[in-house]
């Protein structure tokens, strides 16, 4: 998969801008404030239909403009396809060559970015929540299966939830929607089960290609519920001792959508113990090694990191331009040129994106 052009009009900072991209590395290079994650921003929301720093779609178009456009082509190994994505201020329209798009996960499968960004230092120390993001983004895009047991899991959630919070209960139909939450956090636990099991077997090579180290780097999944041969059983008895307490918190106290997951780098919680640098190679790696994941080369994933190579010392930022190299399509951004990238700069600044010949 790769982006091979790119059309901005009114996105964030760019008026008009129209840029064709290369296979490996881009290297995207400028000061601070030119305009570097913007342009990788828009990269992300032809993927997710959405942008990594809000959800207010509004932030995205130029504050002197009412509409926004995000144009692209696209190749894969078998199709080449044209994404367009119209952000108004009522909303957004998705067209995939030129017809509508039906789902959003259509775009992941055009278009399937992995993206690394500042914030996502802190993955490790932050809320479950954010792991438990990264855990169901990656199942999703490799299964449907799992992508609408957990969209179907969150809507009997909700109904669940609004059940405890009348006032007068109905235990019946609370027995009901527990029964169905069961049925389906079962395929929801044993499928993050399967992907946290491959995941580790990849994640350990790419942490020793990009740590420069022999430790192994793994995930640790925590499900709130561990039982390979009576997992509905003992769910449901779970599920019968916390009622109580559902209904005086008013809302599903356990259950699948509290799941989290811990990084160890050989016996250290890294999330606990990890210094700054190793959180941060740490979560490159868990953000690259989806790209493994791919059935075949050509549909392998763009990467895209965003200031990633600022915070790291001159062996580890070496490393990792040499190991990206071997990528299909990578975007790395930096306010500096590389002493040890080779090939052309991409120069962002303001409003323009210029190739370096
Ligand atoms: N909706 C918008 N309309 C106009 N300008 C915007 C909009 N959103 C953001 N900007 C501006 O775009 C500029 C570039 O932002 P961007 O985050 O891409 O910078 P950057 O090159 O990544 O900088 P840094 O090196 O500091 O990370 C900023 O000055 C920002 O204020
Ligand atoms: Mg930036």
């Amino acid at each position: 998969m790769k982006v091979t052009d790119l059309e901005l009009t009114n996105f964030r900072n760019y008026k008009y801008l129209s840029v064709k991209f290369d296979d490996g590395i881009n290297y995207i290079v400028g000061d601070n404030a030119k305009g570097k994650t913007n342009l990788v921003e828009a990269i992300y929301t032809l993927s997710f239909g959405k942008s990594f720093r809000t959800n207010d779609t509004l932030e995205l178009i130029n504050k002197d403009s009412k509409y926004s456009i995000i144009k692209a082509k696209t190749k894969s190994e078998t199709s080449s396809k044209d994404i367009d994505i119209y952000l108004l201020l009522k909303g957004k329209k998705i067209r995939v060559n030129q017809k509508p798009v039906e789902r959003l996960s259509q775009l992941n499968e055009i278009l399937n970015v992995l993206c690394f960004t500042p914030k996502d230092v802190n993955l490790l120390k932050e809320a479950p929540s954010l792991r438990r993001r990264f855990l169901n983004q990656n199942i999703s895009k490799n299964s449907q299966t799992y992508l609408s047991s957990l969209m179907d899991y969150e809507t009997v959630l909700r109904q669940r939830n609004d059940a405890l919070k009348l006032e007068k209960i109905n235990f019946d139909l609370l027995q009901i929607l527990t029964d169905y939450l069961i049925r389906l956090s079962k395929p929801i636990y044993e499928y993050r089960q399967k992907f946290v099991k491959r995941i580790n077997e990849i994640l350990k090579d790419v942490y020793k290609e990009i740590s420069l180290t022999d430790e192994i780097l793994k995930i640790k999944y925590k499900p709130f519920l561990d039982s390979e041969d009576h997992y509905e059983e003992e769910l449901k008895e779970l599920y019968a001792s916390t009622l109580q307490e559902d209904v005086k918190k008013k809302v599903t106290t356990i259950g699948i959508h509290k799941e989290d997951f811990e990084i160890y780098l050989g016996d250290r919680n890294l999330g606990i113990y990890g210094s700054q640098g190793e959180n941060r190679l740490a979560v490159i790696a868990l953000k690259i090694a989806p790209y493994f994941l791919a059935k075949s080369d050509k549909e392998k994933p763009i990467i895209v990191l965003d200031d990633v190579l600022s915070e790291l010392d001159t062996n580890h930022e070496k490393n990792l331009l040499e190991y990206l190299k071997t990528f299909n399509q990578v975007f790395i951004t930096n306010t500096k040129k590389s002493d040890y990238y080779q090939g052309k700069y991409y120069i962002c600044d303001n409003n323009v994106i210029v190739k370096e010949d």
